[in-house]
């Protein structure tokens, strides 16, 4: 019989610990949709705010709790009465309500924070479990400061919370401190000494302040713990929490050596990431794992070469499986001949050896001046230096009527291999009305699948840029562009340059 791995409770706290990075504030409405995404991504509990800390988090947690019915929802409170009603009358609304109760227990924070003695918080920690189940039968304990906590004491509270009825218990690396082998040897510790350990969920939540807290929760993990707790983008209080989607697609990638599985459908997790960026402001750097723009893409030759032989020399994930369409082959000036090739065909230019010489040798020396080469510069390159497009068609000049209570009507007078044509159309605004007559006049329809429009110059009378992507009824894709004062004028340039193009392509067949 086939063995399934164990399962990892994925137990998010965007919505909590997440909107504590400082500069990331969410509102009620933005949390909602944050969380039916969470939803979508198939998170396991949705931790959405901490209610008496303020009006909005209790607004936000009550929203949350009525409108998410396939994950659980948690609200954060400390150990105190207070805290767990205002806890329970904001969650109380969700199919699954859990509540979220701590209290440090490090010897720091009890002697400068709380001021308290072990005795007095243990008993705090019970009374807060107890109180807490008198709600719901889903309680959370979290020991704050676990991993900087007296060994001894730290099994007596963990113990004392099972039988006072908590179902998770969390050993939080509040301030990113512990290292991984370190963190395995606390837990099977906890596992070892604990007596009534196998009657909770043993939990880790762990901050990034070394960089750590991924590889943390996953030592955790083989080391006996069955939630983690995590963020999109790996949000969180000072350098962070443990993000989400390193997690899920280390256990998804590695479940060769790390035995276990989690419910995240990873297909969501571009998704995801993208929308927690834009509604929190929070960027996600260029190379960051998963998610970032560079974690799928190739730049050196040596790395394209291999990856178009063959994908997994470069890669061990797809793209795909986070939601990305495609891996990007990034043309630089590290980039081999193989790429180059590869992408000119993608493209659909057919170059003989002596035409790809002469293209490649040209790159090299754009890319010398050019961060990045798009396809938009390599099809300008190979078309005005290489292949040399002949201009089938030249704009002479043309004339636009219009207004706001007008059809805009376009005449336009072109210069057909040296014969002059001229027609008019009408469309739904200036440019639509000029790419129509250029279509009645070329007879080439196209379909407009991309317009672009840029200054490349300075002031009043800055020269505009136009690119224009065309789809041709035999299939094609071409490209053009077109520079003027006016952007009209380059609107149609830049159509007629791409219907050029596509005239010469079929001519060189
Ligand atoms: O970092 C931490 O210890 C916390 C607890 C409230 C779980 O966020
Ligand atoms: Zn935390």
């Amino acid at each position: 019989m086939q063995q399934t791995n164990p399962q990892i409770i994925i137990f998010d706290t965007t919505l909590r610990d997440g909107e504590q990075s400082p500069g990331a504030s969410l509102n009620i409405h933005e949390k909602v949709q944050i969380a039916h995404q969470l939803a979508k991504l198939k998170v396991d509990i949705i931790e959405a705010g901490f209610p008496v800390a303020s009006d909005g988090d209790f607004q936000a947690v009550t929203a949350v709790a009525k409108e998410i019915s396939d994950c659980a929802v948690a609200a954060l409170a400390r150990a105190t009465y207070g805290d767990i009603d205002c806890a329970w009358d904001a969650v109380k609304h969700a199919k699954n309500p859990r509540i979220h109760t701590f209290i440090a227990t490090s010897d720091i924070h009890l002697k400068y924070k709380l001021k308290r003695s072990k005795e007095d918080v243990l008993k705090a920690a019970v009374a807060a479990v107890k109180r807490a189940k008198g709600y719901t039968p889903n309680v959370e304990f979290s020991a704050e400061d676990a991993t900087r906590s007296n060994r001894d004491f730290l099994c007596r509270i963990v113990e004392a919370v099972i039988d006072a009825g908590a179902t998770t218990v969390n050993i939080p690396d509040t301030v990113g401190y512990i290292i991984p082998a370190e963190y395995a040897d606390l837990i099977s510790e906890l596992i070892n000494r604990v007596p009534n350990i196998d009657k909770t969920v043993l939990s880790v939540h762990c901050h990034n302040d070394l960089g750590l807290a991924v590889a943390n929760s996953l030592a955790a993990a083989c080391a006996g713990v069955r939630q983690i707790e995590c963020t999109i983008n790996g949000l969180g209080e000072r350098a962070g929490n443990a993000s989400l989607e390193e997690i899920a697609m280390s256990i998804k990638t590695r479940s060769d050596f790390l035995g276990l599985s989690s419910k995240i459908n990873t297909q969501q997790i571009y998704k995801t990431s993208r929308m927690v960026s834009n509604l929190t402001g929070m960027m996600v750097q260029r190379n960051k794992a998963i998610v970032g723009e560079n974690a799928f893409a190739h730049e050196s030759g040596i790395h394209q070469d291999g990856f178009l032989k063959e994908k997994t020399t470069y890669e061990i994930m797809t793209p795909e499986s986070i939601g990305l369409a495609k891996s990007l082959l990034v043309l630089g000036k590290h980039s081999g001949r193989h790429a180059f090739r590869d992408r000119l065909q993608n493209l659909g230019y057919e170059l003989d050896d002596d035409e790809i010489n002469k293209a490649f040798k040209l790159f090299k020396e754009l890319a010398d001046k050019k961060k990045d080469i798009f396809d938009e510069d390599l099809m300008t390159l190979i078309d005005d230096e290489v292949l040399i497009v002949p201009q089938t068609f030249i704009l002479q000049n043309w004339h636009i009527s219009g207004g706001s209570d007008k059809v805009p009507q376009a005449i336009i007078k072109l210069l057909y291999n040296g014969k002059l044509i001229h027609d008019a159309a009408s469309g739904d605004g200036p440019v639509d009305a000029v790419f129509k007559t250029i279509d009645r006049l070329t007879r080439i329809p196209g379909k407009l699948l991309n317009y672009s429009v840029r200054s490349i110059t300075r002031g009043k009378d800055a020269i505009g840029e136009v690119r224009v992507k065309i789809g041709l009824q035999d299939g094609r894709t071409v490209f053009g562009k077109g520079a003027s004062t006016d952007i009209i004028e380059a609107g149609a340039k830049a159509y007629l340059h791409a219907i050029n193009r596509a005239i010469h392509e079929k001519e060189r067949g």
